[in-house]
């Protein structure tokens, strides 16, 4: 069985639909979640959608994408912007990575406009909504398609 694309999702993003709706929308993670699987789905990938407020456990799944995952879809929240932790475990895995964030994080506050997911990651996709996990599955689909040939 070919492997999944894990979609990993960082902290707070369990209050989608509820956190600062002017700023995240009003989707929730679980129609996030039902989006890419549909997406995915007719495109032949199988993902392994989960989402964690606790970084050691967000360091756990990436490590455990080396030999269970395909690659990586990551929405690290605000652990995008400080753990290091994150990107050692980002290359340690050495898969393929896209980061994802939900808002326009280069048009907010400063803290935001550094990424240390993003040194290690085949790309990024910010400022799209939910839209931007789609975006990142067929980014991944091309990535593949392209290594392929
Ligand atoms: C976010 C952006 C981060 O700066 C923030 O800490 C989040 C969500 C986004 O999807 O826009 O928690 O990753």
């Amino acid at each position: 069985m070919p492997k999944p694309i894990f979609v990993l999702n960082g902290p707070n993003l369990n209050m989608l639909g509820k956190r600062e709706p002017a700023v995240y929308g009003t989707a929730t993670l679980a129609d996030i979640r039902q989006q890419v699987e549909k997406h995915a789905g007719v495109r032949g990938i199988a993902t392994d959608f989960r989402q964690t407020n606790h970084e050691g456990e967000l360091v756990d799944w990436v490590q455990g994408a080396r030999d269970g995952a395909a690659g990586i879809i990551l929405n690290a929240g605000a652990l995008t912007h400080t753990s290091i932790a994150l990107h050692d475990a980002i290359k340690a895995a050495e898969q393929p990575v896209i980061e994802v964030h939900l808002s326009n994080v280069f048009a907010r506050e400063s803290f935001r406009h550094h990424s240390y997911v993003a040194p290690a990651a085949i790309g990024v996709i910010c400022g799209f909504g939910p839209h931007g996990y789609l975006l990142a599955i067929d980014a991944m689909v091309e990535h593949f398609t392209k290594k392929a040939a």
